[in-house]
C-alpha cells in the first residue's frame, strides 16, 4: 500500500525543525519538604536540540532564577540510569505520568515560549520538589515474593529448561521498572502515607504482574502458593476495577490487563483447591 504523501512521492513531509535558541517555559509545582504546602513557580529555560527534560532541570539547578526574575532554590528531582530503565525519574508531565529523561522536548513544547508543566505523582508522598518515595511501590513486591529462592551462595548447577514460549511471556513481564505510572494512573491505587495500611492496601499493577512473572519461573515457582495468598487478601487482585488505565501508561507495554487476568484465574483455583483440601 502506497502511504498518502502530500508531496505526492510516497514520502512524507517532516514537520519544520524547532527554531534555534528558544526558550521554553518549564512550569514545575514545588515542595519545600513532606507535608509542607505545594506552589507553583515558571522558569525560562534555553533550549537546544535533543534537550530533555531532565537536562532542563539541570540548567535550572546552575542558576535557580524564576521567569519573573526572583532567585529560588535549586528544584530537586530524582535520575538514575537516564535510558528508561531505573524509573526513578518518574514525574507527572502535562498532566500525565511518564520517565522525564526519555522526554525530549521538542516533542512535547516545539515552539518558542510553549509551557512544560512538571508535578511529583500523587500517589507517593513527597519527599521534596519532583521526589517522591516509592517505598510502597517496592513493599508491594515483597508483598508477593518477587524474587527467585536459592539454597544458598554455592553454584547450584545449570537451572531447568524454559520453553520459548514461557521465556517469550516472562521476557515483557521482565521490563518492569516499578516507575510507578501504572499506580498513578490507577483509580483503585490512592496516597497511603501510612506504611501500616500497606499490607491491606490495594498492591497495585506492577505487583500483579511480578507474581506472574516469579510464578512462571521454574525455580521461583516454589513460591507460587505464597504469591497466591498475597493476591487473595485484602487489597489483591480482587480490588482492581479493571479500569484498564495502568496497560495504557505503561512505558514498558507490559501486558498489565493480560498477567491481572492471570492471576485472578489462578487465584481462584488456588482458593478452591485450598477449600477441599481444608475440608
Ligand atoms: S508495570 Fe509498567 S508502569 Fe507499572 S511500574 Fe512496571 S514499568 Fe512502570
Ligand atoms: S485494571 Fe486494575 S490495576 Fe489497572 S488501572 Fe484498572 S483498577 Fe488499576
Ligand atoms: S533516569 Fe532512569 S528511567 Fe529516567
Amino acid at each position: 500500500m502506497t502511504a498518502h504523501s502530500p508531496l505526492g512521492n510516497g514520502t512524507h513531509a517532516r514537520p519544520a525543525p524547532p527554531p534555534q535558541g528558544r526558550r521554553v517555559v518549564l512550569r514545575i509545582k514545588r515542595c519545600d519538604g513532606p507535608v509542607k504546602p505545594s506552589y507553583w513557580q515558571d522558569f525560562s529555560v534555553p533550549v537546544g536540540p535533543n534537550a530533555n527534560v531532565i537536562s532542563c532541570l539541570q540548567t535550572i539547578c546552575a542558576s535557580p532564577v524564576t521567569a519573573d526574575g526572583r532567585a529560588t532554590t535549586p528544584v530537586a528531582w530524582d535520575a538514575g540510569c537516564l535510558e528508561e530503565v531505573c524509573g526513578s525519574c518518574t514525574m507527572v508531565i502535562n498532566g500525565k505520568a511518564r520517565q522525564s529523561c526519555s522526554c525530549l522536548i521538542d516533542e512535547h513544547a516545539p515552539r518558542d515560549g510553549d509551557v512544560i508543566t512538571l508535578e511529583p505523582m500523587s500517589k507517593f508522598p513527597v519527599v521534596r520538589d519532583l521526589v517522591v518515595n516509592r517505598d510502597r511501590a517496592f513493599h508491594a513486591l515483597r508483598r508477593v515474593r518477587a524474587w527467585v529462592p536459592i539454597d544458598g551462595t554455592y553454584a547450584l548447577g545449570a537451572g531447568p529448561r524454559e520453553t520459548p514460549q514461557t521465556q517469550e511471556t516472562r521476557y515483557a513481564l521482565s521490563q518492569c521498572m516499578s516507575c510507578g505510572c501504572c499506580l498513578e494512573a490507577c483509580p483503585q491505587f490512592n496516597l497511603q502515607p501510612d506504611p501500616a495500611a500497606w499490607e491491606t492496601s490495594f498492591i497495585g499493577a506492577h505487583a500483579i504482574s511480578q507474581a506472574r512473572l516469579f510464578n512462571l519461573h521454574q525455580t521461583g515457582s516454589r513460591m507460587a502458593a505464597e504469591r497466591l495468598e498475597a493476591l487473595m487478601g485484602p487489597g489483591g487482585v480482587s480490588d482492581c476495577g479493571n479500569a484498564q488505565n495502568c496497560v495504557k501508561v505503561c512505558p514498558k507495554k507490559i501486558p498489565l490487563t493480560e498477567s491481572i487476568a492471570a492471576m485472578g484465574r489462578a487465584v481462584t483455583v488456588h482458593s478452591v483447591k485450598k477449600f477441599f483440601s481444608l475440608a
